[in-house]
């Protein structure tokens, strides 16, 4: 018996890996994270499997459900929003399964900053502007920043960043932000990217929260910050350029 994590993707359901599909479709067991994961995604499992939305459930009652199928020789699929290395509290999941000896793979899925970067029809990296993205997410309620890894701190490299869960806390990401990147710094808060209602507000540090509010949009969002969502700022890059010869361009 094996758990498979899996990463549904953003929401689209044609953005799921065909491999995760194919799991999801074997296993006689679906537990998703119902509030992200597409109910098209979960329909690709079998008529007769036992699946159950995991939103209200805590830790205790998923490895409840992961026991249950493990004493029945029922494989498990476990479905993630994006991809399930980052903020899907696999982490917990994973130590528990091994405790119990219970056997588990990992399915990537595409990440939201990836289907926000394409929404917005963006290159994440430019060159001269900025080669480093950091992925990253703000403190309300839940897990505490370790120290050091607070925005202000992160401003500092004046990589592109992608914050995640931090929707409703734009007065602090922009307070931290603005002495490192400028008032006039693009940002772009994309929500719901790949949803039938995805919504793109676009505006700078000073101002996109105002136009935030105005939209009223909360939640599941996407926080970019950079210069590269400039994209008349960007300068060409040397791997195509004329002269420019590698190995399988030799006379450039
Ligand atoms: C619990 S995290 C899950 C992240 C996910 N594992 C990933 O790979 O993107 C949820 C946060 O991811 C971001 N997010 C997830 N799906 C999104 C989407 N379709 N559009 C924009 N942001 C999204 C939002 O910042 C949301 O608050």
């Amino acid at each position: 018996m094996t758990v498979h994590f899996i990463g549904a993707g953003p929401g689209a359901p044609d953005l799921i890996t065909l491999r995760g599909r194919d799991l999801i479709a074997a296993c006689p067991v679906c537990l998703y994270a119902g509030s992200l994961v597409p109910a098209e995604v979960v329909a690709f499992a079998p008529d007769d499997a036992r699946v159950i939305d995991t939103a209200p459930l805590n830790l205790d009652e998923i490895m409840a459900e992961i026991e249950a199928a493990h004493q029945r020789g029922q494989d498990v699929a476990r479905v993630h929003s994006g991809d399930p290395s980052l903020y899907g509290a696999i982490g917990e999941q994973i130590k528990r399964l091994k405790a119990l000896n219970i056997g588990y793979t990992i399915t990537p899925g595409v990440p939201a900053f990836a289907a926000s970067a394409a929404a917005l029809g963006l290159e994440l990296t430019l060159p001269d502007i900025s080669q480093t993205i950091i992925l990253t997410r703000t403190a309300m309620k839940s897990s505490a920043m370790p120290a050091g890894e607070e925005l202000a701190e992160l401003g500092r490299s004046g990589a592109t960043l992608a914050i995640h869960l931090s929707a409703r806390n734009l007065r602090q990401v922009c307070r931290d932000l603005i002495p490192h990147y400028g008032e006039d710094c693009p940002v772009a808060l994309v929500y719901r990217a790949s949803w039938p209602d995805q919504e793109i507000i676009r505006g700078t540090l000073a101002n996109i929260r105002e136009k935030t509010r105005a939209a009223k949009l909360t939640r599941t969002a996407l926080v970019l910050v950079g210069r590269v969502l400039d994209t008349d700022a960007a300068t060409d890059s040397r791997l195509y350029a004329a002269d420019h010869r590698h190995i399988l361009r030799p006379d450039g």
